[in-house]
């Protein structure tokens, strides 16, 4: 027994040896030297980690491997991203997610259908329909968390992005699952913290990836799978069971009405009729992790740009007037009950130059982390292999002169005005939304529902930091999150 098992192992051992030394030497991008092994660069990239890569960079150049949880990764500058974004033969973001994130085991229902596929078939060509109900349902909400008494009144908000999650996710919810859905409470309660709470998986530290790559994910399956923790529940349940309802509903009233019935136009009716319904058997738990893996992928990016655009303005109330002088221009082209036509967003040109500035300087040290999927020769001729983690260098491609023209740094909220590049477009200069053929679809759809959001802040209310200063980012190693800066909001007098 023994000696079958020791020879097994040094079979193993020879093989693997031996193909090691058949292979081909690679030309890799040069690993930085570190001090202490296992731990390699782990506490320089977490708690240094800006000076850290500059460092990195001005020693190794371009491209460069760092040693981090016990894995090496390649950190790539601003000459090589876009080759990662273009060529999703060889890199995959979405393979990258889910290494790290156990999205099967919690959404086991979810099917075949591609996300994607489904909001650009039924949501991002359908925009301009879907923009009246953006608008009221946006400043519904806005009245409603933004509750400040009458004209004298001014009141403190210490977690912008708390209350973002719930704003956003109020029109969301109405596109998503309809006119009534959205105003139950508890609804968008789970629209707002389905993705913090999944987030955990992705925010707590691969320690164990330090004793064999890819056991932390395995360790969370098991987690989920034997019900050990599974923050995805209690979401799921409230989902299935508004879901649920509005199916019978649905249902009913169109046996009742018969060709009389108004169909609803929201994205559950849409997936609720896809290829393959049966009205005797609808599955609720599918429909209810198709909306899951679009609110993960949704809420919190958006609620974070939006609340950072709003952090942003309230550090720099010298720009208020002229953001305020726009949106008046824009609102006279609004309906008796203050609704905007779609086009207006065009006209809003210096306050979409704001956002977009606000995204460049999101303050993410690095991003879009990628999984090579076979080996690949970058056009320097470095070489990175299959199934190695690739991460792009943002703060290179942000502070570069040439590529962000004068003054990369500093936060100037109209450089984008003349220069036609409006805040969803992407590009070698602005990596927010990824690129390439993976670049988010849903930009068009955040972007327009955060400048509605503030067209209607700056008409309505003056803000400002409570620390009368500009708050700052909070950093989470190369992450960056927005400010929890307390906020004075007061409304306007006109
Ligand atoms: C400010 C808000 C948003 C940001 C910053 C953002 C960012 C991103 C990024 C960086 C990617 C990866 C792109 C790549 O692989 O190159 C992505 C993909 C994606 N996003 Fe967004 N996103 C936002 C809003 C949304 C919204 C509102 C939706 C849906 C309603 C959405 C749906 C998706 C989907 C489905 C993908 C996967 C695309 C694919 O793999 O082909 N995103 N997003």
């Amino acid at each position: 027994m023994y000696q079958t098992i020791i020879l097994g192992s040094l079979l193993l051992v020879s093989l693997y040896i031996l193909k090691r030394v058949r292979e081909p030497k690679k030309n890799m991008p040069p690993l930085v030297r570190y001090k202490f092994p296992i731990i390699g660069h782990t506490y320089s990239y977490l708690f240094n980690c800006e000076e850290f890569l500059k460092q990195c960079k001005a020693e190794y150049g371009d491209i460069f491997s760092l040693y981090v949880w016990g894995q090496v990764k390649t950190i790539v500058g601003k000459e090589y991203s876009q080759e990662i974004l273009s060529r999703d033969d060889a890199f995959s973001f979405a393979v990258a997610f889910n290494r790290r994130f156990p999205g099967g085991e919690l959404l086991k229902n979810l099917g075949s259908i591609s996300p994607t596929r489904l909001l650009k078939d039924y949501i991002f060509c359908k925009l301009n329909f879907y923009s009246e109900r953006m608008q009221k349902s946006l400043y519904l909400a806005t009245q409603k968390y933004i509750d400040i008494g009458d004209h004298n009144e001014q009141k403190t908000f210490n977690n912008m992005y708390y209350l973002m999650t719930r704003i956003i996710s109020t029109p969301i919810a109405n596109i998503f699952l309809g006119e009534e859905e959205y105003q139950y409470d508890e609804i968008i309660n789970t629209f707002a913290e389905i993705t913090s709470d999944l987030s955990l998986f992705l925010i707590i530290p691969p320690i164990l990836d330090i004793i064999y790559p890819g056991l932390q994910n395995y360790f969370n399956c098991i987690l989920i799978r034997t019900g050990i923790y599974n923050p995805a529940l209690k979401h799921q349940d409230i989902l299935i069971k508004h879901i649920n309802n509005q199916v019978c509903k649905r249902l009913q009233e169109k046996d009742k009405y018969g060709d009389s019935w108004k169909r609803p136009d929201d994205f559950l009716q849409d997936i609720m009729e896809l290829d393959g319904f049966d009205s005797n058997n609808v599955n609720c738990s599918s429909l209810a992790d198709k909306i899951c893996a679009l609110l993960f992928a949704s809420i919190h990016t958006t609620a974070s740009g939006c609340a950072n655009v709003f952090m942003d303005l309230a550090s720099r109330p010298q720009y208020m007037q002229e953001l305020y002088e726009e949106q008046l221009e824009v609102h006279k082209e609004a309906d008796e009950n203050g609704v905007l036509p779609f086009e207006a967003l065009n006209n809003m040109k210096k306050l979409d130059s704001f956002v977009r500035e606000s995204f460049r300087l999101s303050g993410h040290i690095v991003s879009l982390e990628h999984v090579v999927l076979k080996d690949y020769t970058f056009s320097n001729g470095l070489q990175v292999p299959k199934d190695r983690i690739v991460n792009i260098y943002a703060e290179d491609v942000y502070q570069d002169e040439s590529l962000q023209g004068p003054n990369p740094k500093s936060f100037e909220p109209f450089r984008h005005v003349d220069v036609n590049a409006s805040a969803a477009k992407i590009g070698k200069n602005y990596l927010s939304f990824g690129g390439g053929k993976h670049a988010c679809p849903g930009r068009y759809f955040a972007i327009n529902e955060i400048k509605f959001f503030m067209h209607n802040m700056i008409l309505n209310y003056n803000f400002r930091t409570a620390s009368g200063k500009i708050e700052k980012r909070r950093m989470i190693g190369p992450m960056a999150l927005p400010s929890s800066g307390g906020i004075i909001i007061e409304k306007r007098v006109k």
